[in-house]
Protein backbone atom coordinates (compact mmCIF):
# COMPACT_ATOMS: atom_id res chain seq x y z
CA UNK A 1 0.00 0.00 0.00
CA UNK A 2 0.82 3.77 -1.01
CA UNK A 3 2.60 5.35 2.14
CA UNK A 4 0.30 8.47 2.19
CA UNK A 5 -2.91 6.30 2.52
CA UNK A 6 -1.90 5.84 6.19
CA UNK A 7 -3.42 9.70 6.50
CA UNK A 8 -6.57 8.99 4.90
CA UNK A 9 -9.58 9.00 7.07
CA UNK A 10 -13.17 7.61 5.32
CA UNK A 11 -16.50 9.35 6.65
CA UNK A 12 -19.72 7.93 6.10
CA UNK A 13 -21.69 10.61 7.42
CA UNK A 14 -20.69 14.11 6.79
CA UNK A 15 -22.19 15.15 10.00
CA UNK A 16 -19.55 13.32 11.99
CA UNK A 17 -16.30 15.51 12.03
CA UNK A 18 -13.62 13.59 10.67
CA UNK A 19 -11.04 14.98 13.64
CA UNK A 20 -11.99 14.51 17.12
CA UNK A 21 -9.83 17.05 19.12
CA UNK A 22 -10.15 15.83 22.74
CA UNK A 23 -10.21 18.58 24.93
CA UNK A 24 -7.36 17.44 26.68
CA UNK A 25 -3.98 19.77 27.94
CA UNK A 26 -1.16 18.05 26.03
CA UNK A 27 0.85 16.44 28.75
CA UNK A 28 4.29 18.51 29.56
CA UNK A 29 6.46 15.36 29.06
CA UNK A 30 5.40 16.14 25.70
CA UNK A 31 7.78 18.72 25.68
CA UNK A 32 10.68 17.72 26.86
CA UNK A 33 13.33 20.16 27.83
CA UNK A 34 10.91 22.91 27.83
CA UNK A 35 8.74 22.64 31.50
CA UNK A 36 9.23 22.32 34.37
CA UNK A 37 7.43 21.68 37.69
CA UNK A 38 5.93 24.60 39.21
CA UNK A 39 6.75 23.19 42.39
CA UNK A 40 10.06 23.92 43.89
CA UNK A 41 11.90 24.53 40.12
CA UNK A 42 9.49 27.61 38.85
CA UNK A 43 8.77 29.05 42.31
CA UNK A 44 12.16 29.11 43.47
CA UNK A 45 13.51 30.63 40.83
CA UNK A 46 11.01 33.89 40.59
CA UNK A 47 11.77 33.66 44.30
CA UNK A 48 15.28 34.39 43.98
CA UNK A 49 14.38 36.94 41.30
CA UNK A 50 12.30 38.81 44.09
CA UNK A 51 14.72 38.82 46.30
CA UNK A 52 17.59 40.47 44.24
CA UNK A 53 15.10 43.02 43.60
CA UNK A 54 14.10 43.33 47.21
CA UNK A 55 17.86 43.76 48.17
CA UNK A 56 18.24 46.18 45.42
CA UNK A 57 15.29 48.37 46.36
CA UNK A 58 16.84 48.16 49.76
CA UNK A 59 20.30 49.63 48.75
CA UNK A 60 18.72 52.24 46.92
CA UNK A 61 16.45 53.66 49.74
CA UNK A 62 19.42 53.67 52.37
CA UNK A 63 21.80 54.87 49.66
CA UNK A 64 19.51 57.60 48.10
CA UNK A 65 17.06 58.77 51.02
CA UNK A 66 14.07 60.33 49.66
CA UNK A 67 14.34 64.31 49.14
CA UNK A 68 12.05 65.29 52.01
CA UNK A 69 11.85 69.34 52.50
CA UNK A 70 11.17 71.70 55.14
CA UNK A 71 8.88 71.31 57.60
CA UNK A 72 5.24 73.14 56.98
CA UNK A 73 5.64 76.42 57.97
CA UNK A 74 2.56 78.95 57.43
CA UNK A 75 4.53 81.45 57.53
CA UNK A 76 6.89 81.34 54.98
CA UNK A 77 4.81 83.42 51.91
CA UNK A 78 7.61 82.16 49.80
CA UNK A 79 6.86 78.34 49.51
CA UNK A 80 5.82 77.15 46.08
CA UNK A 81 3.84 74.15 46.47
CA UNK A 82 3.60 71.85 43.68
CA UNK A 83 2.54 68.38 42.51
CA UNK A 84 4.78 65.19 42.65
CA UNK A 85 6.56 64.22 40.03
CA UNK A 86 3.74 61.78 38.46
CA UNK A 87 1.48 64.60 38.37
CA UNK A 88 3.83 67.66 36.93
CA UNK A 89 1.40 66.83 33.70
CA UNK A 90 -1.51 67.56 34.83
CA UNK A 91 -0.64 70.36 36.69
CA UNK A 92 1.06 71.82 33.85
CA UNK A 93 -1.58 70.90 31.27
CA UNK A 94 -3.85 73.38 33.94
CA UNK A 95 -1.75 76.33 32.80
CA UNK A 96 -2.40 76.47 29.42
CA UNK A 97 -5.47 78.62 28.30
CA UNK A 98 -7.45 76.05 26.74
CA UNK A 99 -7.82 74.01 29.89
CA UNK A 100 -8.06 76.03 32.89
CA UNK A 101 -10.39 79.14 33.36
CA UNK A 102 -13.41 78.89 31.35
CA UNK A 103 -12.26 75.60 30.22
CA UNK A 104 -11.41 74.15 33.56
CA UNK A 105 -13.73 71.19 33.18
CA UNK A 106 -12.05 70.22 29.98
CA UNK A 107 -8.53 70.58 31.67
CA UNK A 108 -9.91 68.36 34.86
CA UNK A 109 -12.01 66.37 34.36
CA UNK A 110 -12.68 66.08 30.35
CA UNK A 111 -9.48 65.16 28.77
CA UNK A 112 -8.24 63.16 31.80
CA UNK A 113 -11.36 61.36 31.94
CA UNK A 114 -11.66 60.43 27.91
CA UNK A 115 -7.74 59.88 28.64
CA UNK A 116 -7.94 56.85 31.69
CA UNK A 117 -11.38 55.93 30.61
CA UNK A 118 -10.08 54.87 27.02
CA UNK A 119 -6.81 53.29 29.02
CA UNK A 120 -9.37 50.89 31.03
CA UNK A 121 -11.70 50.38 28.30
CA UNK A 122 -9.08 49.46 25.93
CA UNK A 123 -9.09 45.93 25.68
CA UNK A 124 -12.76 45.69 24.55
CA UNK A 125 -12.02 48.65 22.17
CA UNK A 126 -8.95 47.39 20.80
CA UNK A 127 -8.99 43.64 20.47
CA UNK A 128 -7.32 43.10 17.51
CA UNK A 129 -5.42 39.75 17.07
CA UNK A 130 -2.45 41.36 16.08
CA UNK A 131 0.71 41.77 18.19
CA UNK A 132 3.28 43.41 16.61
CA UNK A 133 2.81 47.47 17.43
CA UNK A 134 3.61 47.85 13.65
CA UNK A 135 0.58 45.98 12.76
CA UNK A 136 -1.88 47.97 15.28
CA UNK A 137 -1.40 51.87 14.11
CA UNK A 138 -4.18 53.29 16.19
CA UNK A 139 -3.31 51.77 19.58
CA UNK A 140 0.19 52.13 18.78
CA UNK A 141 -0.08 55.97 17.63
CA UNK A 142 -2.31 57.01 20.44
CA UNK A 143 0.12 55.62 23.04
CA UNK A 144 3.09 56.97 21.75
CA UNK A 145 1.18 60.49 21.59
CA UNK A 146 -0.18 60.37 25.13
CA UNK A 147 3.62 59.40 26.35
CA UNK A 148 4.92 62.00 24.31
CA UNK A 149 2.96 64.31 25.89
CA UNK A 150 2.93 63.20 29.25
CA UNK A 151 7.20 63.14 28.85
CA UNK A 152 7.10 66.79 27.74
CA UNK A 153 4.39 68.02 30.23
CA UNK A 154 6.61 66.46 32.50
CA UNK A 155 9.50 67.97 31.69
CA UNK A 156 8.07 71.26 30.46
CA UNK A 157 6.68 71.97 34.61
CA UNK A 158 9.89 71.11 36.12
CA UNK A 159 11.77 73.33 33.39
CA UNK A 160 9.57 76.43 34.38
CA UNK A 161 9.35 76.44 38.23
CA UNK A 162 13.57 76.11 38.00
CA UNK A 163 13.48 78.73 35.51
CA UNK A 164 11.12 80.75 37.62
CA UNK A 165 12.25 79.75 40.98
CA UNK A 166 16.03 78.37 41.02
CA UNK A 167 16.78 78.68 44.50
CA UNK A 168 13.49 76.91 45.26
CA UNK A 169 13.87 73.76 43.25
CA UNK A 170 13.59 71.06 45.86
CA UNK A 171 12.26 68.42 44.42
CA UNK A 172 14.96 66.48 43.01
CA UNK A 173 18.82 65.30 43.35
CA UNK A 174 19.81 68.53 46.30
CA UNK A 175 16.94 67.34 48.14
CA UNK A 176 19.52 68.47 51.76
CA UNK A 177 20.78 71.70 50.46
CA UNK A 178 17.34 73.33 48.55
CA UNK A 179 15.45 72.12 51.97
CA UNK A 180 17.75 74.25 54.51
CA UNK A 181 17.49 77.81 52.15
CA UNK A 182 13.96 77.75 50.76
CA UNK A 183 14.38 81.26 49.74
CA UNK A 184 18.08 81.59 49.19
CA UNK A 185 18.60 84.69 46.44
CA UNK A 186 19.51 83.19 43.12
CA UNK A 187 22.42 85.21 43.15
CA UNK A 188 23.92 84.92 46.60
CA UNK A 189 26.01 88.67 46.47
CA UNK A 190 22.78 90.45 45.67
CA UNK A 191 21.71 93.19 48.65
CA UNK A 192 17.92 94.22 48.07
CA UNK A 193 18.35 97.91 49.50
CA UNK A 194 16.00 99.34 52.26
CA UNK A 195 13.84 100.37 49.25
CA UNK A 196 12.97 97.08 48.78
CA UNK A 197 13.06 95.64 51.96
CA UNK A 198 10.66 98.19 53.55
CA UNK A 199 7.79 96.90 50.09
CA UNK A 200 6.66 94.46 51.83
CA UNK A 201 3.57 93.81 49.94
CA UNK A 202 5.85 92.83 46.87
CA UNK A 203 7.78 90.90 48.82
CA UNK A 204 5.27 87.61 49.18
CA UNK A 205 5.07 87.51 45.29
CA UNK A 206 8.53 88.73 44.40
CA UNK A 207 10.93 87.83 47.46
CA UNK A 208 12.73 88.96 50.76
CA UNK A 209 15.94 89.09 48.18
CA UNK A 210 13.54 89.75 44.88
CA UNK A 211 14.68 85.68 44.16
CA UNK A 212 11.06 85.36 42.42
CA UNK A 213 8.54 83.76 44.51
CA UNK A 214 5.19 82.92 42.60
CA UNK A 215 6.18 86.41 40.81
CA UNK A 216 8.99 86.57 38.64
CA UNK A 217 12.61 87.55 40.09
CA UNK A 218 13.32 91.24 39.86
CA UNK A 219 17.17 91.60 40.34
CA UNK A 220 18.11 92.56 36.90
CA UNK A 221 14.42 94.19 36.43
CA UNK A 222 16.52 97.63 34.89
CA UNK A 223 17.71 95.70 31.94
CA UNK A 224 13.95 95.11 31.00
CA UNK A 225 11.83 98.37 31.50
CA UNK A 226 12.82 102.09 32.03
CA UNK A 227 11.42 103.66 35.27
CA UNK A 228 8.43 104.77 33.62
CA UNK A 229 7.43 101.13 32.48
CA UNK A 230 7.89 99.85 35.93
CA UNK A 231 5.88 103.06 37.83
CA UNK A 232 3.30 101.59 35.16
CA UNK A 233 3.61 98.08 36.10
CA UNK A 234 3.12 99.01 39.62
CA UNK A 235 0.74 101.20 39.40
CA UNK A 236 -1.89 98.93 36.85
CA UNK A 237 -0.43 95.56 37.83
CA UNK A 238 0.98 93.44 34.91
CA UNK A 239 -1.91 90.52 33.66
CA UNK A 240 -2.13 87.74 34.29
CA UNK A 241 -1.34 87.61 37.92
CA UNK A 242 0.44 90.88 39.23
CA UNK A 243 -1.98 93.18 41.17
CA UNK A 244 -1.78 97.14 40.18
CA UNK A 245 -2.27 99.54 43.23
CA UNK A 246 -0.37 98.30 46.05
CA UNK A 247 1.12 101.83 46.36
CA UNK A 248 -0.98 104.58 46.46
CA UNK A 249 1.87 106.83 47.23
CA UNK A 250 3.26 108.41 43.99
CA UNK A 251 6.32 109.47 45.70
CA UNK A 252 7.39 105.98 46.71
CA UNK A 253 6.16 104.35 43.58
CA UNK A 254 8.87 106.98 41.79
CA UNK A 255 11.47 105.90 44.37
CA UNK A 256 10.78 102.22 44.04
CA UNK A 257 10.60 102.37 40.27
CA UNK A 258 14.01 104.17 40.02
CA UNK A 259 15.61 101.75 42.52
CA UNK A 260 14.32 98.60 40.17
CA UNK A 261 15.43 100.56 37.24
CA UNK A 262 19.27 100.84 38.49
CA UNK A 263 19.03 97.03 38.94
CA UNK A 264 20.66 95.59 35.82
C1 LIG B 1 0.10 88.74 44.13
C2 LIG B 1 1.49 88.60 43.82
C3 LIG B 1 2.28 89.85 43.45
C4 LIG B 1 2.49 90.97 44.20
C5 LIG B 1 1.95 91.27 45.59
C6 LIG B 1 3.36 91.81 43.44
N1 LIG B 1 3.66 91.23 42.24
FE1 LIG B 1 4.82 91.98 40.77
N2 LIG B 1 4.36 90.42 39.58
C7 LIG B 1 3.63 89.31 39.96
C8 LIG B 1 3.54 88.41 38.85
C9 LIG B 1 2.84 87.06 38.85
C10 LIG B 1 4.21 89.01 37.78
C11 LIG B 1 4.42 88.45 36.37
C12 LIG B 1 3.32 88.97 35.47
C13 LIG B 1 3.56 88.39 34.10
O1 LIG B 1 4.40 88.94 33.38
O2 LIG B 1 2.93 87.39 33.79
C14 LIG B 1 4.74 90.27 38.28
C15 LIG B 1 5.49 91.14 37.52
C16 LIG B 1 6.11 92.26 38.03
C17 LIG B 1 7.00 93.11 37.30
C18 LIG B 1 7.40 92.90 35.83
C19 LIG B 1 8.37 91.78 35.76
C20 LIG B 1 8.67 91.36 34.33
O3 LIG B 1 9.70 90.72 34.15
O4 LIG B 1 7.85 91.62 33.45
C21 LIG B 1 7.42 94.08 38.14
C22 LIG B 1 8.41 95.20 37.82
C23 LIG B 1 6.78 93.86 39.40
N3 LIG B 1 5.99 92.74 39.30
C24 LIG B 1 6.96 94.65 40.52
C25 LIG B 1 6.20 94.53 41.67
C26 LIG B 1 6.25 95.45 42.76
C27 LIG B 1 7.15 96.67 42.83
C28 LIG B 1 5.38 95.01 43.71
C29 LIG B 1 4.99 95.66 45.02
C30 LIG B 1 4.36 96.94 44.92
C31 LIG B 1 4.78 93.79 43.20
N4 LIG B 1 5.32 93.54 41.97
C32 LIG B 1 3.84 93.02 43.87
C33 LIG B 1 3.06 89.09 41.20
C34 LIG B 1 3.02 90.01 42.22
Amino acid sequence: MAKQDKDATFVGDSRISAKRIPNIAPSYSDFPGKSEPFWPNFLLKEWMVAAVCLVAFLVLTVSHPSPLTDKANPNDTSFVPLPDWYFLFLYQMLKYPWAAGDWVVLGTVIIPGIAFGALMLAPWLDNSKERRPSKRPVATGLMLTALVGIFYLTWAADHEHSKNHPSNHGGGSSGGSSAAAPAAPADPSFKPEEIWTAQTSCMGCHGKNMEGVAGPNLQKIGSKYDANQIADIIKNGKPPAMPGGLIQDEAEIKKLAEYLASLK
